[in-house]
């Protein structure tokens, strides 16, 4: 059959679905939720807002925040079972493999064959997005040999999480750059994992099985992966002087070697998410005290806006995020996780949207193997 369609590869530009979840504007350097400009929700919204927000298409009112509050808070828990498999894995399992295990172990739970049942999706969509920290605080406390910190009621989703990492109640400016950074990370429209998970969801899989194959998608160094380089990246460069910073960018660049948080599929500018990511290590280094890998940072910036401004090369979200996660006291193998704590809600939304008016994902390929060849018997090979 004659082919009609040109290859593009990643799909770059091609609409493979419709969607009314996050919207992003990348030559004007927009991102907004349900139509809601990200400063706006970053200023505004806590991280329990912002999932009522994207999994059900309006902001809440006091009387319905409470409830959706109360449902996460009871289901932040996990079953000793999910703890037990994590107490078989090796210590050195990275902590985004953990999860795709957690999530899964989650999924041996789910009765039956309901996906269409979108109430109960819903239930799902809340149940995972109050549990994927728990997962990922349990994994980094059982790699340790520390007993997992059960979730504490009282506390929001962000000090929730960061508690659970380490028993102790965070400072609530801490608290406060964490609940941001989840805002700002929990939906970005079609991007690798967003789509891994409609794919999956177009099956019919269970959402356990969504969230699963999302996480995986997201662990690649191309995608959230790239958190955790950044700062290795930084760490190497040998000369942190104007000219030093210079020479090691222009010598990468000329090698082809990707700078770690920088490019973006569709943000030609500077990515939203990485100004207010700047501004929140501004006030936290101003309480915290200052790194210098962020003079670092913003001196290969500005090296960077000279050298590739001009190909639309800017910082993308990835790039001040581990800055911001270590000041936090974040390990660095935990940075790709805590992107999965925020996007979770994102990829249920994106879920939820694509089982209202499912169809099956199935592209096609361009054929570029051979034809009708003659099939050989063994020994005559
Ligand atoms: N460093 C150096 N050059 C770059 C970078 C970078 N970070 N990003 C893009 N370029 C260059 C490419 O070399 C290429 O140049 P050429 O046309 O001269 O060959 C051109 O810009 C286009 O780059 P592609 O990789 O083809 O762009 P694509 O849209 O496929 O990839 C991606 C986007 C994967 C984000 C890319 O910019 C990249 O690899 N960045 C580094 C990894 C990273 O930070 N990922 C996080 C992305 S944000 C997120 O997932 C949350």
């Amino acid at each position: 059959m004659a082919q009609t369609s040109p290859f593009v590869p990643g799909l770059a530009g091609i609409p493979c679905a419709k969607s009314a979840i996050g919207m992003v504007d990348g030559s004007a350097g927009k991102l907004q939720y349900r139509g809601y400009p990200i400063e706006d929700l970053a200023k505004a919204c806590s991280f329990e807002e912002v999932v009522y927000l994207l999994l059900l298409g309006e902001l809440p009112t006091e009387a319905q925040l409470a409830p959706f509050r109360d449902e996460m808070v009871r289901e932040r828990e996990i079953s000793f079972r999910a703890i037990d498999v994590f107490e078989r894995l090796p210590e050195r399992a990275h902590p985004m493999t953990a999860l795709t295990i957690g999530v899964s172990t989650l999924g041996t739970y789910y009765e039956g064959d309901h996906v269409e049942d979108l109430a109960l999706s819903r239930a799902i969509a809340v149940r995972l997005t109050a549990k994927v920290p728990t997962l990922v605080a349990a994994w980094h406390r059982i790699r340790q040999g520390k007993r997992p910190v059960p979730p504490r009621a009282d506390l929001g989703h962000a000090e929730n999480f960061l508690y659970m990492l380490d028993g102790e109640v965070p400072d609530p400016m801490a608290a406060h750059v964490a609940e941001v950074a989840l805002i700002l990370h929990a939906e970005h429209s079609m991007n690798a994992s967003t789509f891994a998970a409609r794919v999956t969801g177009s099956t019919l899989a269970d959402p356990y099985a969504v969230v699963a194959s999302a996480v995986g998608a997201l662990s690649g160094r191309l995608h959230g992966g790239a958190n955790e380089r950044v700062l290795d990246m930084l760490r190497a460069i040998p000369d942190p002087s104007p000219e030093g910073v210079r020479r090691w960018a222009e010598d990468r660049l000329a090698r082809h070697d990707k700078i770690m948080g920088f490019g973006h599929r569709v943000y030609k500018v500077k990515d939203p998410r990485a100004d207010i990511l700047q501004n929140l290590a501004t006030d936290l280094f101003a309480k915290l005290g200052r790194t210098p890998i962020y003079d670092l940072a913003v001196e290969l910036e500005g090296q960077m806006e000279k050298l590739v401004g001009h190909k639309g090369i800017y910082p993308n979200v990835d790039f001040y995020s581990g800055i911001v996660y270590e000041k936090l006291g974040i390990p660095v193998d935990l940075f790709t996780p805590v992107f999965a704590v925020a996007r979770v809600s994102g990829w249920l939304a994106h879920l939820l949207e694509q089982l209202e008016d499912n169809r099956i994902f199935r592209p096609s390929q361009i054929w570029v193997g051979e034809k009708d060849r003659t099939f050989v018997p063994m020994a005559e090979r």
